[in-house]
């Protein structure tokens, strides 16, 4: 992936989340003052908004190296035993989806983070042997969509808990602008505002649009990048002038047309726009709720005033078809 290489490396080159730069600056700066690892850190937030960028950092700015895996990857005791018996002192373990570690994995990672020791039964029936092993010091860092989907034992072992907000417009221009350079892309200020007021407070659609807005300015236009291009372009990817796309415009008129505004369930919802509930959960609503299009209430989902707005309709008029 050529995201790759627009990824900060450093903190100092990370924009936004000013909270978690303050307290993560401190933290490595302490443990390496005191010649330690640092403490096991969770990361969560949406998607996109840069846990796995986090941990990279994380692991650079205490010098060291960085094994990654996932939740679904991890299916049995032994592929996290491969893993952890490969660290070397001080390294970062980094587990992306961590709430999607079965049972038995998570078992194996409790006795790893608290002391330092593998755990593990090889063999079966009469034969089956208990092994310990001391594993050197490590800090895992898991990254996850929201903290509550992580069992309370597991919550409970990172010393670090961190959680990361959708950006607002002046950090997304900031993250355009950046990028914009490091691609070589000539972009003016509004132009990079343009791209951030529509990415859904977020770095990776940021990035993505910024390079198809690109490929616009190239084939229709000079090359640069101004507010016109990119909005022209935007359009021309249904990406709407507040930055809602195709998926978050069908869950809201659902909502609207099928439950007439709600409280509607969020399986009801599912079924109706033939999405899967985590999805819905994890990726579409918390950017409608955080921009004050929808709430979820104790009898479900509700769209509010400003979301029928949004599509010139009031809660008093028929449904209209308005995609
Ligand atoms: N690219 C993606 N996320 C970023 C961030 N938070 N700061 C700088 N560049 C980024």
């Amino acid at each position: 992936r050529v995201d790759y290489a627009i990824r900060p490396k450093r903190l100092a080159e990370y924009i936004g989340q000013p909270r978690v730069r303050e307290q993560l600056e401190i933290f490595i700066t302490a443990a390496r003052g005191r010649d330690e690892s640092l403490d096991h850190t969770l990361v969560f937030g949406p998607p996109g908004l840069g846990k796995t960028t986090l941990a990279n950092i994380i692991a650079a700015e205490m010098g060291v190296g960085m094994k990654s895996t996932s939740g679904p990857v991890l299916e049995r005791a032994g592929d996290l035993a491969a893993m952890l018996t490969n660290l070397q002192p001080g390294d970062v373990l980094f587990i992306d989806e961590i709430h999607r570690l079965s049972p038995v994995v998570e078992e194996i990672l409790y006795p790893a983070m608290e002391d330092f020791q593998l755990d593990i039964v090889i063999g079966e029936g009469p034969a089956a042997r208990s092994i310990k092993l001391d594993l050197p010091r490590f800090t895992l860092v898991g990254a996850t969509t929201r903290a509550g989907l992580l069992t309370s034992p597991l919550r409970d072992r990172f010393g670090i808990v961190q959680r990361l907000e959708f950006y607002d417009i002046h950090e997304l221009t900031e993250i355009v602008t950046r990028s914009a350079r490091l691609l070589g892309v000539e972009t003016d200020h509004d132009g990079a505002t343009e791209v951030a007021r529509r990415s859904r407070g977020t770095p990776r659609i940021a990035n993505r649009l910024l390079r198809r807005v690109r490929d616009f300015a190239q084939v229709r236009a000079s090359g640069s990048v101004n507010a016109e291009i990119a909005d022209q372009a935007l359009n021309m990817l249904h990406v709407d002038h507040h930055g809602l796309d195709h998926m978050d415009r069908r869950l809201l008129l659902a909502m609207i047309e099928k439950f007439d505004g709600g409280p509607v369930g969020v399986d009801s919802l599912a079924a109706a726009i033939g999405e899967e509930r985590d999805t819905i959960e994890d990726v579409i609503e918390p950017y409608l709720i955080q921009q004050g299009l929808m709430m979820r209430t104790a009898r479900g989902r509700v769209v509010t005033r400003q979301a029928w707005q949004h599509f010139g309709l009031s809660p008093h008029d028929q449904a209209l078809d308005a995609t």
